[in-house]
């Protein structure tokens, strides 16, 4: 059994990934902590339990975290894509919003030492919340089993006003810059892995008609998104965040990977938030696994396996 905690600046996507490890059959969610990013925590926080209300997990532990990056600067949420309340203006909000009073780092670092080796963080927000957690508990790399993060551009093809910079390393470049540091091996679900894997439209129609208030709330959450995409000419939906959390649910669709030194550029009016890797050069060992390929058909289907329950 599979046991997740789920850090996430909820966002569509992040709702989609949400999704598929409630649904998940072998897979166990343990705690989700939000943390500001597409939209300010005040959405985050409602935007999880939405989800968990969908999926019938409205007793998750949900542990509110930081609302800001570790260092002040001016802050550019991701609304054009994800609406203005950061779940694609959904207007059917039915869920209670009962979040814990543990802050998410302290909530992190507390987990990982009551259950040592057991749980995998799925990271799919800035990482202020992880570096926080890194802060106070300096053995978190050793307590978790494992790290699963959408983050960076390994061809430095970004997608914020940094051009070689992806959000979630934009957003807060010095926690990703940490976390990198900090543990042995991140696997790394990038932008340009998350362009080359789109779910086509027509089966982002199907998975919308599937019949079920699951397929429903999908459609619902995911249409200003998809709208938004297809006016910029994409060829299909981008689903960062359930490439990432594909690749801790079913690792064996992960079809190819790239192990190499990952660091954090936090300087540059064009590359602070710049995932730099060394390509073998720094003769420092590798400290992030890129997933470059995954069963794009795979990921479809866990789509539809999760929204057909
Ligand atoms: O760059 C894509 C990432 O930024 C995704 O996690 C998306 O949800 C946003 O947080
Ligand atoms: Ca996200």
């Amino acid at each position: 059994m599979l046991k997740l905690i789920i850090d996430t600046d909820s966002g569509v996507d992040d709702a989609q990934a949400l999704m598929l490890a409630l649904a998940h059959p072998a897979t166990e969610v343990a705690a989700v902590t939000a943390v500001g990013g597409n939209v300010p925590l005040e959405n985050v926080v409602p935007n999880i339990f939405e989800v968990l209300h969908v999926m019938g997990a409205e007793d998750l532990p949900v542990f509110p975290g930081a609302r800001e990056p570790l260092l002040p600067g001016e802050r550019v949420h991701a609304t054009e894509f994800h609406g203005s309340d950061g779940l694609g203006d959904y207007g059917e909000r039915r869920a209670r919003v009962r979040p814990q009073k543990e802050p998410a780092a302290v909530a992190l670092a507390r987990l990982a030492r009551e259950r040592p080796g057991e749980l995998t963080l799925v990271a799919l927000g800035p990482l202020t919340n992880l570096a926080l957690a890194l802060r106070l508990e300096p053995e978190l790399p050793r307590l978790l089993a494992g790290l699963v993060v959408m983050g960076g551009a390994h061809t430095a093809r970004g997608n914020t006003v940094n051009l070689a910079a992806e959000f979630n390393f934009y957003y807060d470049p010095e926690a990703a810059g940490i976390v990198l540091e900090a543990f042995p091996r991140t696997r790394l679900l990038t932008w340009e892995t998350t362009l080359a894997h789109p779910i086509s439209w027509e089966e982002h129609e199907q998975l919308g008609d599937l019949g079920t208030p699951r397929s429903r709330f999908y459609r619902a959450i995911t249409a200003h998104t998809a709208r938004v995409l297809a006016e910029k000419g994409f060829p299909g939906l981008l689903i960062p965040d359930p490439l990432a959390m594909t690749a801790a649910l079913e690792p064996a669709l992960v079809q190819a990977s790239e192990a190499h030194r990952g660091y954090v550029e936090t300087c540059g009016s064009h590359s602070r938030g710049q995932l730099v890797i060394d390509y073998g050069r720094s003769g420092r060992a590798a400290n992030v696994e890129v997933i470059t390929a995954l069963d794009r058909e795979g990921v479809v289907e866990l789509f539809r396996q999760a929204l057909t329950g």
